[in-house]
């Protein structure tokens, strides 16, 4: 059996519909598992949604629907999305479903059974119109930072999951393996504000809304948040039940992605519910930024938010994938803007790489009838240096992939492109056709096919289309194209009888930038 590598996304709240921010993360982990593939492994990637909770079944309240009808609706609707966003994941779980109702209805079990879950009194302050708990940190001036209206002081019976237990155990695998948390400066974060201080016991029951998966042992009790939605990275691989295959193949998760907003629970409690579960634990939690606007978080009342679907109608997939990778960096906060949006459309996807695919088909056809010239190894000076340039860039891109660095590797790959363009300046095709320099000439035009080649192959995980159109225009779709094929430079065109084809489409169209930033920003709804 090859190498495996199973990662996750988080399971998203079925509040609305999903901005660029829930798409990001999507997006993110699709393109590992496809670069993972490309590696040669056998990669597993788990979506999902969050279906229970007070906020789901108030939303569905609001909306004149069951709980049920309205998750079912957006299920639906998530599905689509990442149907349009060309994100291949292998299982979409929704913790609605039996077969992880059923798994944690267990766990609960188990833990009581254990000692890990015990009964007590939860104490927080009420809002009687949200039906809902708060911290006193959470409040607004006092007031509940829903509704704003008063909170009171309230006592109800509650069970609780031991976490101090655990703390010594998960401070050791925390120095055994310093990489678990990443972004670095996310580890020091979570041991400054919660390890230092002392793990507080975490209440995992509520007994104020009904809309959970309910404590069998005693139902009056809703299993609330955490013990619910963690476990579904397990639950779907058939943990606990008869057919758990899966589970003895994939499981630990070689990686899972989630916002900041929600390491503390996957670097803390998960860890500690797959000790108490006598499980291994995941080889890395990868905490992204959040993607902000000018104006602060994306948000309905503000009419900012930007809809993934409104970019990929207009301006296709690839742009849209390209811009989230490409802007997001490595566990930083990123700044949507129309502006940046046009930008890279315009400089990164159409003059540079665009250009490139354009002008070198433009020039095979005009110097060689189309027809792609055989590798005939180091013929112009500056050949050599652009090989041993990409050489040395595969693997910085490998290197940055491999640390999920995605924006970081398409800045690589773009050097790539800009290098390649510029040994057009360099060699100038159009003199030494004048010149009848044939073998100069034809060793341009294989090292510029021979570029784009390895390009097409680097950007795929990411970039499928445009992936399959470099190859496509130039007259190569059926030629290896496998990862390893990019170490030997020029060593598939030793007989070439290949022709790009005749009249090149540019994979993108120039944008007028005022009238595409306008656009945008009417539609940020
Ligand atoms: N249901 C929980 C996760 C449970 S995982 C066992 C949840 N759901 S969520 O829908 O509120 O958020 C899902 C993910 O989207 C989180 O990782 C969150 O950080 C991310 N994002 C929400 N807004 C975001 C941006 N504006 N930008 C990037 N990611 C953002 O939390």
């Amino acid at each position: 059996m090859g190498k495996k590598f199973y990662v996750t996304t988080p399971i998203y709240y079925p509040s609305g519909k999903f901005h660029i921010g829930t798409a990001y993360t999507t997006v993110l982990a699709d393109t590992i598992k496809k670069y993972k593939q490309q590696r040669g492994y056998d990669a597993y990637m788990l979506t999902g949604l969050d279906e229970h909770g007070q906020k789901v079944q108030d939303v569905a309240i609001s909306n004149g629907k069951t709980p049920q009808e309205h998750v079912d609706e957006i299920a639906n609707q998530a599905k689509k999305l990442w149907e349009l966003m060309d994100i291949e994941y292998d299982d979409f779980i929704r913790t609605t479903e039996p077969r992880h109702c059923s798994v944690v209805e267990k766990i609960f079990e188990r833990f009581i059974k254990q000692g890990d879950i015990y009964k007590g009194e939860y104490e927080g302050w009420y809002c009687k119109p949200c039906e809902t708990y708060f911290t006193q940190t959470q409040l607004i001036d006092g007031k509940c930072p829903d509704c704003g209206r008063p909170v009171e002081k309230m006592k109800e019976e509650a069970y609780f999951f031991n976490m101090k237990k655990y703390e010594k155990r998960l401070i050791e695998f925390y120095n055994e393996n310093p990489d678990f948390i990443q972004p670095s400066h996310r580890k020091t974060e979570i041991f400054n504000n919660f390890i230092k201080p002392g793990l507080e016991d975490l209440c995992v029951t509520r007994t104020s809304f009904d809309w959970g998966i309910k404590v069998k042992s005693d139902p009056k009790h809703v299993i609330y948040v955490w013990v619910d939605a963690l476990t579904n990275y397990i639950n779907a691989l058939g943990y606990m039940s008869k057919d758990d295959y899966l589970m003895k193949k994939y499981w630990p998760a070689d990686l899972q992605i989630v916002g900041k907003d929600i390491i503390r629970f996957h670097a803390i409690y998960w860890p500690i519910f797959l000790m108490a579960l006598d499980l291994p634990l995941p080889k890395k939690i990868y905490a992204h930024g959040f993607i902000m606007m000018k104006d602060g978080k994306m948000s309905k009342s503000k009419g900012n938010v930007v809809y993934p679907e409104m970019l990929v109608e207009k301006y296709g997939l690839d742009a849209t994938r390209y811009y989230l990778l490409r802007e997001c960096n490595f566990g930083q906060d990123a700044l949507f803007t129309p502006e940046e949006f046009v930008d890279r459309y315009n400089y990164d996807l159409c003059n540079d790489l665009g250009n490139l695919l354009n002008r070198t088909i433009g020039m095979i056809n005009k110097y060689f009838k189309g027809k792609i010239p055989e590798y005939n190894g180091i013929v112009n000076d500056v050949d050599e240096e652009l090989e041993k340039y990409i050489r040395k860039q595969i693997s910085v891109v490998e290197e940055q992939m491999d640390n999920y660095d995605l924006s970081k590797a398409l800045e690589e790959i773009w050097k790539i492109i800009s290098r390649t363009n510029k040994y057009i300046d360099q060699t100038e095709p159009w003199i030494l056709f004048k010149e009848e320099s044939t073998e100069k000439l034809k060793s341009v035009m294989i090292h510029l096919v021979e570029s784009l080649r390895i390009i097409g192959i680097l950007i795929r995980s990411a970039m499928k289309n445009t992936s399959n159109e470099i190859f496509t225009q130039l007259g190569i779709e059926n030629i290896n194209k496998e990862w390893d094929s990019i170490y030997e430079f020029g060593k598939l065109f030793n007989n070439s009888e290949f022709k790009v084809i005749e009249k090149p489409t540019p994979v993108f169209n120039r944008l007028d930038s005022k009238e595409e930033i306008e656009y945008i920003k009417n539609n940020m709804k």
